[in-house]
């Protein structure tokens, strides 16, 4: 009786595994996706805009190191603009990627906003909002460019419209009206100072568009847009702006500080608002300062409006399944295929194979020729080396298994009901999904669903809405599955992801994320 109880129990967990096929579910695997696989093999496309650090990517894609632009650099500001108009006290603002909504306001000009949501537009989906992006954006710039590495939590939602909130502080803005700003949304002037200081370590103030804080004297040939540098090192995320400042050396703290135009000297304004206390405090710190700018961006980053919780934070995959899945071969029969990830540490060799066991019979992997880089299990100026295992595994050997392992992880899987990837694609506007399922459900009776996103009107964040696909009655055999098939007419052309789920008996049986390799994921 006992031992009755318990396979029924084992069946239903089954049968509730959802998102089979992504680890530990699709948010976690993309973002994940961008944070780890940053270089090399099977990057995600995300790291390419801030590398070398220096690099620039415009609005139209082009890529420019003679422009005096930082993308790295733009990416903080953006997020800088969308966090400061948040009233903490009301629970309104924050990071919400409204700044995409309010680039015409006097407060936002510049190229800045739509230059950065342009390249994140295709990475937004049902699972990826644009707010995300807007912090992440911070979190790689820290990453990638000097800092520490900054822990991220996902979770943001995107507003629908531009915020109420206005007050953005400007050059000219004076000290207690600045401090105002900063104050709604939650920070002190201590931590101003700081944030401020932590900022202004990337990027430059540019004659273009700012004309009223650095002359034409910046423009030339390599400087096309006019930088002038917060410091002596615009691209490295590092404490050399508050050393310059304080020692006056080098761009002796920046623009903000030694404008030709006085009331356009904000920084110096604020650094000095006590004394230079916090300035002095920060420069003791040597490298600490890292440490003190990773904690107030995570305080920026985590400002959102009342109704949004953020979730768990994005932990590392040391050993991660990608591209796991049910599928034919050329014979119609099942088979399970993907590749295995593994993260090697700088200091440490690369392993050549790898054990992969499912039915309690274990298989021996070997390395793909290709490797990647990430920036974790990094060590110094040395990088951890990502390398992939490839598997296909014959069906009669995993058809029916709840799970595999490696290295002692293991991980779901379940072949009751999938959707299959060979026949699921997009064409413009027309998705074609197909369904396998071993059980008796007719196929009318599988709901399916897409969440597709799609460009919107007064902001280049991409907005994600859903659909029903009507799966056709009838269904063909292959190796014991009905496979059901259905089409959808889209109201457009999709701008990134298209996310598919079908639900058994109400509960996601699985999910697929269509055209999985477009738009730089
Ligand atoms: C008193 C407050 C602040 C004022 C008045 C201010 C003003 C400015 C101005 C005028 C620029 C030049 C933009 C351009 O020419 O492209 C700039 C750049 C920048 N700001 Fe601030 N800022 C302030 C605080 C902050 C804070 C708190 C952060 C970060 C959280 C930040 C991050 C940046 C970054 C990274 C850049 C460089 C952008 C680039 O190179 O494209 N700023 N800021
Ligand atoms: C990758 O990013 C670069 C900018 O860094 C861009 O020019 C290129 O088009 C992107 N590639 C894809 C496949 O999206
Ligand atoms: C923030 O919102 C509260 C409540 O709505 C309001 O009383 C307060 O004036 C706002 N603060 C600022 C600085 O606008
Ligand atoms: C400013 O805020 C930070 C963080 O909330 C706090 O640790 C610090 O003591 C505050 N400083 C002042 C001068 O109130
Ligand atoms: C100095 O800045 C102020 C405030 O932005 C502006 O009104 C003024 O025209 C600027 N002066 C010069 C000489 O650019
Ligand atoms: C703050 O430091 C700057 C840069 O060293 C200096 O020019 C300024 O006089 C100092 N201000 C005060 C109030 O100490
Ligand atoms: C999608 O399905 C339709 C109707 O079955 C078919 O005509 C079309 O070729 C399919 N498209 C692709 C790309 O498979
Ligand atoms: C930014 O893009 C949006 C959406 O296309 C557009 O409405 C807005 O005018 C653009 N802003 C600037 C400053 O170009
Ligand atoms: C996973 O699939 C996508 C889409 O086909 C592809 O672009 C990507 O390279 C694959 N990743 C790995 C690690 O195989």
């Amino acid at each position: 009786m006992t031992h009755y109880l318990l396979v029924l129990l084992a069946s239903t967990l089954t049968r509730t595994t959802t998102a089979a096929f992504y680890y530990p579910d699709p948010q976690s695997h993309l973002l994940e996706h961008i944070l780890v696989d940053n270089w090399g093999a099977y990057a995600s496309n995300f790291s390419s805009a801030i590398t070398p650090c220096t690099n620039y990517v415009s609005q139209r894609g082009s890529t420019g190191l003679n422009s005096g632009r930082t993308t790295a650099a733009q990416w903080m500001r953006v997020l800088f603009h969308d966090f400061i108009t948040a009233n903490v006290s009301a629970g309104t603002g924050g990071i919400d990627a409204s700044i995409g909504f309010e680039t015409s306001r006097e407060e936002n000009k510049g190229s800045a906003f739509n230059d950065s949501f342009a390249f994140w537009a295709p990475y937004v989906n049902e699972y990826v909002p644009m707010a995300d992006l807007v912090a992440l954006g911070t979190v790689m710039s820290n990453n990638l460019c000097g800092s520490r590495l900054m822990p991220y939590q996902p979770g943001r939602i995107d507003a629908t419209a531009a915020g109420h909130t206005t007050g953005v502080p400007a050059p000219e803005t004076d000290l207690e009206e600045t401090l105002l700003f900063f104050d709604r949304a939650g920070f002190n002037e201590t931590d101003s100072i700081a944030l401020t200081a932590c900022g202004h370590t990337l990027g430059s103030v540019h004659h273009g568009g700012f004309p009223e804080v650095v002359d034409d004297s910046t423009v030339t040939p390599t400087n096309t847009n006019g930088g002038a540098n917060f410091d002596s090192t615009r691209g490295i995320f590092d404490p050399l702006v508050v050393s310059e400042y304080l020692s006056s050396t080098g761009e002796k703290g920046g623009p903000l500080v030694t404008s030709f135009n006085v009331s356009s000297r904000s920084d110096l304004r604020l650094y000095e608002s006590d004394g230079n206390a916090t300035m002095q405090a920060l420069l003791k710190q040597g490298d600490g300062f890292l440490d003190t700018c990773v904690d107030l961006f995570k305080k920026v980053v985590n400002t959102v409006p009342s109704h949004v919780t953020l979730k768990e934070e994005i932990q590392l995959m040391e050993v991660k399944p990608v591209n796991v899945t049910f599928g034919f071969d050329k014979d119609d029969k099942l088979i399970l295929t993907g590749t295995i990830r593994i993260l090697t540490p700088a200091g440490s060799r690369s392993p050549k194979t790898l054990e992969f066991s499912i039915a309690g019979k274990s298989y021996n992997l070997q390395s793909d020729p290709e490797t990647g880089t990430s920036v974790f299990g990094r060590s110094g100026s040395e990088y951890g080396t990502l390398s992939y295992f490839s598997f296909s595994i014959p069906g009669s050997k995993a058809r029916k298994e709840t799970s595999f392992s490696v290295l002692g992880h293991s991980f779901s899987l379940q072949s009751e009901t999938f959707i299959y990837p060979d026949t699921t694609m997009i064409n413009g506007a027309i998705v074609n999904a197909s369904i396998a399922t071993s059980t008796s459900t007719e196929c009318g009776n599988l709901k399916v669903t897409i969440a597709v996103p799609y460009k919107q009107q007064g902001t280049l964040a991409p907005k994600v809405q859903s659909q029903q696909i009507t799966l056709n009655s009838k269904s063909v055999e292959k190796d014991g599955f009905k496979i059901c098939s259905g089409i959808a007419e889209l109201e457009n052309v999709p701008t990134g992801l298209v996310s598919l789920k079908v639900f058994t008996d109400g509960k996601v049986a699985d999910v697929l994320l269509v055209n999985g390799g477009a738009a730089g994921w």
